[in-house]
């Protein structure tokens, strides 16, 4: 998707200390001389992350939680040229028997999760636009599906990202931006340290292959294995009262 720039590629990834994220740009057939602005809260580990890179790379400063600022944010990303990729993976996964006891914590999962991702990727595709090219790539998840009573906080803003980014995608046709929604299922990493591997777990590495591979080709939605398409259509059609039973 890089060769027929005739220039040096520039990309944003939003969450920028994100293992999913880092192994996309890891995977991802750009040119060296390729810019990644890696956006997030902690400057110094922005810069650490960035070090395994094999792209020129500067930290952004980017709150998911404080929506006045992201203007000024992809602002700032659009300042010194066009985007060509934008890479959506901030998120945070609290567990639902905090949030029971704290709603505030549900309220920082769908800032995070959801609305961050409504007010930066609304204002990137609009300079997309007028630039006639970009790539998006979102980040949901297989919690986007079905509600389960174990995390439905968190199932919800991602059914909200889903949701928005089929959309968008409708939103765009025609302009010469294009998104790619991924559907990970379980990613055995930091974000689920701790708990069990559900089947058909994978890896970051894996993910960040799979993209990679889906954007050299016209593919809008990827699973995360593949198999996990059937296995969603599957999950839909589970009978309500069996699902409520389900632990995890
Ligand atoms: N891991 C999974 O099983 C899985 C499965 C399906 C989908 N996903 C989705 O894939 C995406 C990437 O996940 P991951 O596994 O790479 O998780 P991760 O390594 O924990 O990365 C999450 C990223 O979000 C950032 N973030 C959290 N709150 C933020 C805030 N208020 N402002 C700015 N940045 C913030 C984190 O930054 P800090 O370093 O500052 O915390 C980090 O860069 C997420 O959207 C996740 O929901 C993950």
């Amino acid at each position: 998707m890089f060769e027929t720039l005739g220039r040096s590629a520039r990309i944003l990834l939003l969450g920028g200390t994100s293992e999913i994220g880092l192994a996309i740009l890891a995977a991802l057939r750009a040119p060296a001389g390729t810019q990644v602005l890696l956006a997030g809260r902690d400057e110094q580990r922005l810069t650490a992350a960035g070090k395994g890179l094999r792209f020129e790379v500067t930290p952004l400063v980017f709150d998911a939680a404080d929506p006045g600022s992201h203007r000024a944010v992809i602002e700032q990303a659009f300042a010194a040229g066009p985007v060509d990729l934008v890479i959506a993976a901030t998120g945070v996964l609290i567990p639902q028997e905090r949030i029971d006891a704290d709603p505030d914590l549900a309220a920082q999962m769908i800032d995070t999760n959801f609305t961050s991702h409504v007010t930066t990727l609304l204002d990137a595709a609009g300079r997309m636009r007028a630039q006639r090219h970009g790539t998006i790539i979102v980040l949901s998840s297989i919690a986007a599906i079905r509600p389960r009573k174990a995390n439905y906080v968190y199932g919800a803003a991602k059914a909200g990202l889903d949701a928005f980014a089929r959309g968008l995608t409708d939103a765009l046709e025609g302009s010469g931006v294009r998104v790619l929604l991924v559907r990970p299922g379980f990613v055995i990493g930091r974000m689920t340290r701790g708990m069990t591997a559900a089947p058909m777990s994978s890896t970051p590495a894996q993910v960040g292959a799979a993209v990679a591979g889906a954007l050299e080709r016209e593919t809008t939605e990827l699973w995360v294995p593949a198999g996990l398409a059937a296995a969603a259509a599957m999950l839909r059609m589970v009978p309500r009262p069996l699902w409520r039973k389900m632990r995890r």
